[in-house]
């Protein structure tokens, strides 16, 4: 008799509107809380790459952060010899290139990752069009590059190293200070500037490369490991 009263009270409340309210929340309610754990939800990588070596730097940092990724896309094309020549050209006089997106929505976002290859020992020309179109004010900024080689290597320089050592370090040493001021004028706090070689590079390696970073990003941004 009181196993009857019970399902007939379960059946009557399974048909109310309040059930399906009370499973909805018990449902969402987890995943909503699990999605905060292991989100990065205010981190975007926005990243370019012309030969898909940046991209894995991107890949490693998304898979392990979880962050949103926007890919900037060069409406100029700048495969084989004569796209090469053609970036080169840009990046020797400073010209900029048409992008896509142009203006993506980065409101949400406090902490922009940058990803970019290094032309010219500046940063490529999407990635550069993208700093001087979009404004990061208040936005928290880390930029990881790669080149051919180690650009950091040369910072180690000392006075009495031979003069041409000095003269690369204190080129370096100029172009950095001007992609600097680029991030700058965006109006971005730059938080860290991190560097992957990738000549004659495993992909692994590129990946190894972009791992050793992780410790010190954490120490000076909020991001926190999906995938520990
Ligand atoms: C136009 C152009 C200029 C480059 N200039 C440099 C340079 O100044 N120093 C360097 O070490 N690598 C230079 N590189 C090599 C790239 O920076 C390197 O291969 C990078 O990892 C490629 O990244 P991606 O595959 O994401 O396009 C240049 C590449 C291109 C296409």
């Amino acid at each position: 008799m009181k196993k009857n009263f019970f399902f007939k009270r379960l059946k009557l409340f399974l048909r109310s509107k309040q059930s399906i309210y009370i499973l909805c929340f018990l449902i969402l309610f987890p995943l909503s809380s699990y999605a905060a754990e292991s989100v990065n939800n205010d981190a975007l990588i926005v990243y370019y790459s012309r030969t898909g070596k940046s991209k894995v730097v991107c890949d490693t940092i998304m898979r392990n952060y979880c962050v949103d990724t926007l890919e900037i896309k060069d409406l100029k094309d700048r495969s084989g010899a004569w796209g090469f020549m053609g970036a080169a050209f840009d990046n020797a006089f400073g010209r900029y290139t048409d992008i896509e997106p142009k203006h993506p929505g980065l409101t949400k976002y406090s902490l922009i990752i940058l990803v970019s290859p290094i032309w010219n020992w500046k940063l490529s020309a999407p990635i550069r069009t993208f700093l001087k179109d979009n404004s990061l004010k208040n936005k928290k900024l880390v930029v990881f590059t790669t080149a051919n080689i180690d650009i950091k290597k040369y910072d180690k320089f000392k006075d009495d190293a031979p003069f041409i050592k000095r003269f690369l370090r204190d080129y370096l040493r100029k172009s950095s200070k001007g992609m600097r001021l680029l991030a700058v004028d965006s109006g971005a706090e730059i938080i860290s500037h991190y560097h992957v070689e990738t000549k004659n590079i495993t992909e692994k390696q590129i990946r190894d490369q972009t791992l050793e970073h992780f410790a010190d990003l954490e120490i000076y941004t909020d991001l926190k490991r999906c995938n520990p």
